[in-house]
């Protein structure tokens, strides 16, 4: 016989580290495939208040997967082999729920049936774990349960506006979802697995394509350009530009950073997208690309947010473009990169957020001051994420800076052909909006002391010819 004492405690089944290491890597894997689901849908979803939560909830999944990810390698250390082999259950389930027929029914999908499991197994994680071997994991899901809670929430607000009638197709898909999660086990794999809902009505669809064109928020009409430099064959939009401008350039300079900012959006859809098509790349490049699709889209509530304050009828004054996204759909992710990071990186290079800043400060318009002041801040970062990822892709040697230079030429190219092939469509016309918007402007303007302002500012654009006519 041999002798012991008697156990010091009990411990729950399934809180070794091997077995906790190994629910992680499936719950990371879940969030990591999350992230990038909500990255192609963010570009599927045109409703302008659906689509700002989709792109914030993409980015704090990120920071989930993250966390989660990081805890793995700890737990494994100095295993490294947390971006390999993922399993195929979570895997296979999550490639279904990016099968929905539209932003309704995904967001149906990911917010009553696949963000509730992920709660769910994460409070069944903490009821087993022991709070002090295990503590960075507890603290780690303590404050990822707090991120989803809010957005469930959030997102269930904001549906019941956007949708208030619930389709019996939304309850089939959610029901879909549910028994497919009940065969792999659930999120932890721990629970009974039943057999694959395979001849459920939304069974077989077609894996998930991210679109190539969007589209705006259908409350505003469609609009190809935003402001006339984008467009130089537009001559009677670039007149009634002028005439805002005529008012003052510190008017002129409130207007345009307002809808420039708002019109960002495109900025987001592009590494969104390219989160989706890139399916393997290293684990850094998601996590900075979730950052830029995230701030490109605060940029773009900013324009929004200025544009509200001053009370105008968003939907009818400011167009709301597509031209830049749609106009490189059919080329490779890479060459959008390439096109981004060239305005990104002229923006800071030429100095015109200082310029910019300048004249809004002698506007006295602090609203705008700071909101450019953070945009600021960001693209440094996203300059650095351009930098960095395009090298990563090309390569880090002359042929790569030759064949970035031949994308991005390539690319402001395609851009012209496009302006030239659409620059009589009613939708490239910017006129009917500055000639709304002026007598907006003018009712509004008021005098304050003259301080003198002498800058010279010019947009960055893709086609040089357009700064000789603004
Ligand atoms: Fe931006
Ligand atoms: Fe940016």
């Amino acid at each position: 016989m041999a002798k012991v004492l008697p156990p010091s405690r009990s411990t729950a089944d399934h809180t070794r580290v091997d077995h906790a290491s190994q629910i992680l890597k499936r719950f990371y894997i879940a969030e990591r495939t999350l992230m990038r689901t909500f990255a192609a849908w963010f570009v599927g979803t045109s409703q302008w208040d659906l689509k700002r939560q989709l792109s914030a909830d993409l980015w704090q999944t990120a920071q989930h997967a993250d966390s989660l990810r990081t805890r793995v390698l700890e737990l494994r250390y100095p295993r490294r082999d947390v971006d390999r082999k993922y399993d195929a259950d979570v895997l296979a389930f999550m490639a279904e729920i990016a099968k929905a027929s539209d932003t309704q029914e995904f967001i149906a999908g990911v917010y009553n049936v696949v963000l509730p499991a992920l709660v769910a197994s994460y409070h069944a994680y903490l009821d087993r774990a022991d709070a002090l071997d295990d503590a960075p994991t507890v603290y780690r899901l303590r404050h990822i349960l707090l991120d989803q809670q809010a957005q469930i929430e959030r997102m269930d607000a904001l549906v019941t506006s956007v949708h208030p009638t619930e389709r019996p197709s939304d309850a089939q898909w959610q029901e879909y979802l549910y028994r497919w999660l009940d065969s792999i086990g659930g999120f932890d794999g721990l629970g009974e697995k039943s057999a694959r809902p395979e001849n459920h009505i939304c069974a077989g669809r077609p894996a998930y394509v991210v679109p190539r064109t969007v589209q705006r928020d259908a409350r505003w009409r469609p609009a190809l350009f935003h402001l006339p430099h984008e467009n130089k064959y537009d001559k009677a939009g670039i007149a009634a530009w002028k005439r805002i401008e005529a008012l003052d350039q510190r008017v002129a300079m409130q207007v345009w950073s307002a809808i420039s900012h708002f019109n960002e959006i495109w900025a987001a859809d592009v590494p969104a997208s390219i989160m989706w098509e890139l399916e393997n790349e290293t684990w850094a490049f998601y996590l900075d690309l979730a950052r830029w699709a995230w701030d490109e889209t605060r940029h773009s509530t900013m324009g929004w947010r200025a544009l509200e304050s001053w009370g105008w009828d968003v939907p009818d004054l400011i167009p709301f473009a597509y031209a830049t996204y749609n106009a490189l759909g059919s080329v490779p992710p890479i060459q959008r990169l390439a096109l981004l990071y060239f305005y990104e990186e002229g923006l800071l290079r030429a100095g015109t957020k200082q310029i910019e800043i300048k004249i809004l400060e002698s506007a006295q318009d602090d609203g705008s001051i700071q909101d450019m002041d953070y945009d600021w801040a960001d693209e440094a970062m996203h300059v650095n994420f351009g930098y960095t990822w395009l090298k990563h892709l090309l390569g880090d040697d002359q042929a790569g800076r030759e064949e970035l230079k031949r994308l991005t030429d390539e690319a402001r190219q395609i851009m012209a052909d496009f302006v030239l092939a659409h620059k009589d469509d009613p939708e490239a016309q910017l006129a009917p909006y500055f000639d709304r918007l002026y007598p907006v402007v003018e009712k509004m303007i008021h005098d304050i002391p003259d301080d003198q302002l002498n800058v010279q500012w010019a947009p960055v654009v893709a086609d040089e010819a357009v700064l000789e006519e603004l």
